[in-house]
């Protein structure tokens, strides 16, 4: 029984109306496997507002934690040295292989990942029930009513979704770029609320600040990586690369998009885990 508006099926509208790679016969993680590298070097350095993400999760020295769209394990790693174990998930080879040399340097051996699509994993045979489930920034399922029942399914204790509150591009980029997929607001928590509710999971919300920083090595690197995020037509690229070059701050030899935004934390405890 749903109510005036069906979210998962609005949610399955508004994703078809944004090709996914895994419908043009790519593999869905390639634009990571793409991406990882530079992800790696630009993210790990965001320890703060990681540790101010982290504060917000309930850890315990014998959780057992699965984090649901890993990537190069900026949550992954900090939360391994405060629990027991940690299973990452995620779809791309490459942001794999970046946790895996983060784990090294840092030493870290409690931590398992597998290399699949949240959707192909399935619970009592890919993995068993954790005490703590986390998604950060990696909700893009088609299915997204489904992956979190899965995520709820998968938790003994408490499940926390972290996503962006808010418009998450900035107004001038939104502007060149055109209001679709996640500027909509399908990735804004608002939404994931308004469907957990239709689940009848009841969620707490915490809306915390946070700065969203990305450095680029030219100005033609920030346009191609805007341009990837939409199949920017032609004519608009010269609009794209006069805003940036208007935003981007120099910063030790490299350029850097800086944005202050806001993320909120979305959990609900499930049974009495001590
Ligand atoms: C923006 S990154 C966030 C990574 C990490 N959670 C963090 O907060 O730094 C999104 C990650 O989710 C992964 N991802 C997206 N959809 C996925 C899916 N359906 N199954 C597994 N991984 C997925 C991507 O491959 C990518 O590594």
């Amino acid at each position: 029984m749903t109510g005036i508006i069906n979210w998962n099926e609005l949610w399955k509208t508004m994703m078809s109306g944004h090709k996914r790679r895994g419908d043009r016969g790519e593999d869905p993680g390639s634009m990571w496997d793409k991406r990882a590298k530079k992800f790696n070097e630009s993210v790990m350095q965001h320890t703060e507002r990681t540790e101010r993400q982290i504060t917000k999760l309930e850890l315990k020295p014998e959780y057992t934690v699965l984090d649901v769209g890993a990537g190069i394990g900026r949550l992954t790693i900090p939360i391994a040295k405060q629990v027991k174990s940690v299973t990452a998930v995620d779809q791309s080879k490459g942001m794999l292989a970046c946790l895996q040399e983060n784990m090294e340097r840092e030493g870290i051996t409690n931590v398992t990942s597998i290399n699949k699509r949240w959707e192909e994993i399935e619970l009592g045979v890919d993995i068993e029930p954790h005490d703590v489930v986390i998604a950060c920034h990696s909700l893009g399922m088609p299915d997204i009513q489904e992956a979190i029942e899965k995520m709820d399914a998968a938790s003994k204790g408490y499940v926390y979704i972290i996503s962006s509150a808010g418009r998450w591009m900035d107004g001038g980029m939104e502007a060149i770029l055109g209001r679709r997929g996640r500027s909509w607001g399908m990735m804004d928590y608002i939404f994931f609320c308004n469907l957990l509710h239709e689940m009848k999971i009841y969620a707490n919300v915490n809306i915390q600040d946070t700065e969203y920083e990305q450095h680029y090595d030219s100005l033609d690197e920030a346009v191609d990586r805007w341009k990837g995020t939409r199949d920017l037509p032609e004519e608009k690229e010269d609009a794209l690369r006069a805003y940036l070059s208007g935003i981007l701050i120099e910063d030790g030899g490299t350029l850097l998009y800086k944005r202050k935004s806001k993320n909120a934390t979305i959990w609900w405890q499930k049974g009495d885990l001590k």
